[in-house]
C-alpha cells in the first residue's frame, strides 16, 4: 500500500521537475543498508533532510516500532523530515496520519537556510539520498543557500552541501548514512573529501563503481557512512558486481587514516604503502620547486616556428621572420624545440606589448607572416582580443618563465623530464619547475619508482599516456634531498 503511494507520487513528476530538485527515490536494498549502520542506538533523533515522501524514515519508524515503541510516540519523538517539496511532505504526512494525528516534525523547507536549520537541533542519526543536483541546474534562489556551505565553490552540487549539513546536524556520539554520487571520492582534489579525511569523519565508504543503483537513471554513486568519533582505520568496500551481491558480503578494505590521503583513497592496500613511502621519503616537490605553467597563445601553432635560423632571420614556410622578435621556445607536450613570435618587450619584470605599428615597422617580415593568418588570429578567445591580434591569447604568466628550468609535459607514457640550461628559452604546452637542484629532481622522477607512483596514482587515457598534473606529483618526495 505505502510503496504504490510513493510509486505514483514519483510517476507524476515532470522530467524537469526531477532534474531541477534532484528528485529519485532511493531502491529498499540501501535504505536497509544504510539504516542497519546507522539506527542501533536506543531511541535515536533521526533526521532525513531530504527525506521525499519518506523511504527511510517509514523504515526506520517500522524499525523502532519493532523495538516495543509505539508508532505515535516515534512519529512524535524520533522521526524527522525535511525536503523542500510540499506535495512530498504531505504525502508523508498524510501516511503518518493514520498512526499520529497530530503531531509531526516534517517540514517544507530548504534544508540548506542557515535561518531554518537554527532551531532544529542536534541528531543521533541523519540519514538519507540528498538531491542530486549539478550546479548548472540549481535554481538561483538556491544558489544564493549555498554561500553559506563550505565545499560548494566553483564546480560543485547540491549534495556535496548535504554532506556538510548531516555532520553539522549530529551529536558528537551521532552518525551518518548517505547514498551520494561518487564523484567526490574519484576527485583528487576534492576538499570536500580532504576535509573527510583530515578529521576522520568516514566510518565506512562503499562504492558502487561504475554498477547503476537506480533504475533508469545513470549516476555513479557510493554509500558514506561517518561519524566523529575518533579512528584509525575506516572500511572501504567496491562493489564491482551488484547483481548477486549482497552488500554486507562485500570484502571489506581497512585504509589507515595515518596513510590515506585523496590520491590513495581507491587504491589497493600494498600500493598504498607504496605511495605513502614515495610521498614521505624526503622533501616533497611542492617544498623545492615552484612549477609554472608556460605560454598561453591560443594559436600555438602560428606563433611556435621550427625552421633553421641564418643571417638573423628565421626561414619558415617561405616567411623570412627577424631573430630579434623570435625567442627560443620548448612544446613541451611533444619535447620539440623550436622558436616562438615573441610581440612583447620584458622591462623591469613587466611585459609590454608591441604595438602593430612596432612590428610592422621593426619586423617587417613577422608583420607580413602574422597579417596573413589574421583572420584566424582574430577569432581567438572567442574574438575578445580581435583589436590586438598580433599578441597572445592570454598574457598572464610572461615574465615568470625565464630561468633555468625542468620541462614537465601534461602527460606522460614514459617518465622524460628535459633539463633547460638556456634562461631565456621560453615554453607552451606543458608546465616547467623552477628552483635548485633541478638535476637530481630530474634523476628523481625519471626513476622506475616515480614511473609507479604516477601509473598508481594517475588518471589512464587512451594508449598508455598517464596524466601527470601539478596537483598530483608535487606530493612527491625527493629522497636524493633529505637532509639527513
Ligand atoms: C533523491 S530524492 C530522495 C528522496 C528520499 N530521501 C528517498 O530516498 O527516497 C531528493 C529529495 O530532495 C528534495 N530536495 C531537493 N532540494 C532540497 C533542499 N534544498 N532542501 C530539502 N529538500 C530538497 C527533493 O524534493 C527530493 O525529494
Amino acid at each position: 500500500m505505502y510503496l504504490k503511494i510513493v510509486e505514483n507520487y514519483e510517476q507524476s513528476l515532470s522530467a524537469q521537475i526531477k532534474k531541477e530538485q534532484g528528485i529519485v527515490y532511493t531502491p529498499k536494498f540501501i535504505v536497509n543498508y544504510l539504516l542497519d549502520k546507522t539506527i542501533a542506538k536506543e531511541n535515536p533523533r533521526i533526521l532525513d533532510p531530504a527525506c521525499g515522501t519518506g523511504n527511510f524514515l517509514i523504515e526506520a519508524t517500522n524499525r523502532l516500532h519493532r523495538r516495543g515503541k509505539s508508532i505515535k510516540s516515534i512519529i512524535e519523538e524520533n522521526i524527522f523530515g525535511i525536503d523542500c517539496d510540499y506535495q512530498a511532505i504531505s504525502t508523508l504526512k498524510s501516511m503518518f496520519a493514520k498512526h499520529c494525528p497530530s503531531h509531526y516534525n516534517l517540514y517544507t523547507a530548504n534544508a540548506l537556510d542557515k535561518n531554518f536549520l537554527q532551531n532544529i537541533g542536534k541528531f543521533d542519526v541523519v540519514v538519507g539520498n540528498p538531491p542530486y543536483v549539478k550546479i548548472q541546474n540549481i535554481r538561483p534562489y538556491e544558489r544564493a543557500f549555498l554561500k553559506d556551505w563550505t565545499f560548494t565553490k566553483g564546480d560543485t552540487d547540491l549534495y556535496v552541501a548535504f554532506i556538510e549539513l548531516a555532520f553539522s546536524l549530529i551529536k558528537d556520539d551521532g552518525i551518518i548514512g548517505f547514498i551520494v554520487p561518487s564523484g567526490f571520492i574519484k576527485n583528487k582534489m576534492s576538499a570536500l573529501l580532504e576535509w573527510l579525511l583530515e578529521n576522520r569523519y568516514i566510518e565506512e565508504l562503499l562504492d558502487f563503481e561504475s554498477n547503476q543503483v537506480f533504475p533508469g537513471v545513470t549516476t555513479y554513486t557510493c554509500l558514506l557512512v561517518g561519524n566523529k568519533r575518533s579512528k584509525s582505520h575506516f572500511v572501504l568496500k567496491k562493489a564491482s558486481h551488484l547483481a548477486d551481491t549482497d552488500l554486507d558480503d562485500l570484502e571489506p578494505i581497512l585504509k589507515d587514516y595515518d596513510k590515506v590521503n585523496n590520491r590513495t583513497l581507491l587504491i589497493a592496500p600494498d600500493n598504498e604503502d607504496f605511495v605513502y613511502r614515495m610521498e614521505n621519503s624526503g622533501p616533497k616537490l611542492k617544498d623545492l620547486v615552484d612549477i609554472r605553467v608556460g605560454l598561453q597563445t591560443s594559436a600555438d601553432r602560428l606563433f611556435f616556428l621550427r625552421g633553421e635560423l641564418e643571417d638573423g632571420f628565421l626561414t619558415y614556410k617561405g616567411y623570412r621572420i627577424e631573430r630579434e622578435i623570435l625567442l627560443p621556445c620548448c612544446k613541451v607536450s611533444r619535447r620539440q624545440y623550436g622558436y616562438i613570435i615573441f610581440p612583447y618587450h620584458i622591462e623591469d619584470n613587466k611585459a609590454i606589448p608591441m604595438s602593430e605599428g612596432e612590428i610592422k615597422e621593426k619586423h617587417k617580415g613577422a608583420y607580413i607572416y602574422l597579417l596573413r593568418h589574421k583572420v584566424e588570429l582574430i577569432k581567438r578567445e572567442r574574438g575578445k582580443i580581435a583589436g590586438k591580434w598580433w599578441l597572445y591569447g592570454r598574457a598572464q604568466s610572461l615574465t615568470t618563465l625565464f630561468g633555468k628550468k625542468l620541462f614537465m609535459p601534461s602527460m606522460i607514457k614514459e617518465p622524460k623530464f628535459d633539463l633547460c640550461e638556456n634562461e631565456h628559452m621560453v615554453y607552451f604546452s606543458g608546465y616547467a619547475m623552477f628552483g635548485e637542484n633541478l638535476k637530481k629532481i630530474k634523476e628523481a622522477l625519471e626513476s622506475e619508482d616515480f614511473k609507479r607512483y604516477i601509473h598508481i596514482t594517475s588518471k589512464d587515457f587512451k594508449s598508455g599516456w598517464k596524466a601527470c598534473s601539478k596537483y598530483l606529483i608535487e606530493n612527491f618526495s625527493i629522497s636524493s634531498l633529505s637532509v639527513i
